[in-house]
């Protein structure tokens, strides 16, 4: 029994040290130790030994469980430190390696100009209002003063979503101004950005979506040198000191008296080139100071206060602030254009 033991010990004690992997070690410690182990077989036959023999044989069994447990135990530690130094050394990062760099893009041209506009009336105590794009005909004629009938509310202009012509794609952003008078306090002094749609085909100076800026205020004792004042300053601040800009007589339904501001042109300075198509100058905004009806149906007293009122193409104004020829760039979103800016 004693040599059993000791044949037990060596074999085992080799076998253990030289463990793989945890599975591994596990079987091999109930291939010893497990109820049906060779340590346990022998112990149980104890039972047959003398009296005199079983204490000391006793002992001896224990050391060998001791052993083993010991040596199972030290390599189950042995086992798990070289299982976490080979994940650290997978899962290790190079911190030398180069990153791969974020492209990081910017503003589109137009939101460039946007912010420029709302920078300028910001810094004059104007309020920047967002509004609908699906708007009420109501909003966007009959309270403009444009009633039923008018030429501009035509079907061949417009988007209308139903057959009685009362919900469409909102034309211009000047159903902004009455949403300004119905909801505001006096005075008011407001910008709307915002799109805007009509039915033209897409061409280098056309398409049946684009934005316009809209502009108002409200107040005692405004005229249309208030108006002037403001668009000169706008211009300036936009495109530079020294800009000209030309008022031309107009008529928009809203306004009275109405006018088109151009600015002349930056190529030929007004004398006619391929970028203002030979005329010299550049239709930038209507404007006007507003109708005395339209106050009206906003319950605003025309006898008391007076307003003026722009409303100007985006696109547009890119288009002259970035010296771009063509429309359809603006659109088209190719990214070797973008990157110009
Ligand atoms: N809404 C007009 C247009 O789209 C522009 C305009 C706005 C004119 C405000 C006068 C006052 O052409």
């Amino acid at each position: 029994m004693k040599e059993q033991l000791a044949k037990i010990e060596r074999e085992a004690l080799e076998t253990i040290t030289k463990a793989a992997d945890p599975a591994a070690l596990d079987e091999l410690r109930v291939k010893y130790l497990g109820k049906k182990g060779e340590l346990t077989a022998v112990l149980k036959q104890m039972g047959k030994l003398s009296a005199e023999e079983r204490p000391a044989m006793g002992a001896l069994a224990n050391e060998v469980r001791a052993a083993l447990e010991e040596a199972i135990e030290s390599t189950a530690q042995k086992l798990a430190a070289s299982a976490l130094e080979a994940r650290l050394k997978a899962e290790a990062i190079d911190v030398t390696v180069p990153g791969k760099a974020a492209r990081q893009g910017h503003k589109h041209p137009m939101y460039r100009a946007l912010d420029e506009i709302k920078d300028i009336f910001v810094g004059m105590g104007f309020t920047v209002l967002d509004g609908p794009e699906i708007e009420l005909a109501e909003l966007n004629f009959d309270r403009l003063n444009a009633e039923e009938g008018h030429p501009s509310r035509d079907w061949s202009d417009s988007f209308y979503f139903d057959r009685d012509a009362r919900v469409m794609l909102r034309s211009q952003t000047s159903p902004m101004q009455v949403r300004a008078m119905d909801s505001m306090p006096l005075p008011i002094r407001i910008i709307a950005p915002g799109r805007v749609y009509r039915k033209d085909e897409i061409d280098a100076t056309h398409s049946p979506m684009f934005h316009q800026v809209e502009g108002m205020v409200i107040d005692k004792h405004i005229t249309m040198a208030d108006l002037k004042g403001t668009l000169n300053l706008l211009a300036e601040e936009l495109f530079g000191k020294g800009t000209v800009t030309r008022f031309r007589p107009h008529h928009f339904p809203f306004t009275e008296p109405s006018c088109e501001m151009d600015v002349q042109c930056h190529k030929c300075g007004g004398v006619g080139c391929p970028t203002c198509k030979g005329e010299g100058w550049i239709e930038l905004l209507g404007a006007g100071m507003i109708h005395p009806n339209v106050l009206r149906m906003a319950n605003i007293d025309p006898e008391e206060w007076s307003g003026w009122a722009f409303g100007m193409g985006l696109e547009r104004t890119a288009m002259r602030r970035f010296k771009i020829a063509d429309l359809r760039l603006i659109f088209e979103n190719d990214v070797r254009f973008l990157e110009q800016f």
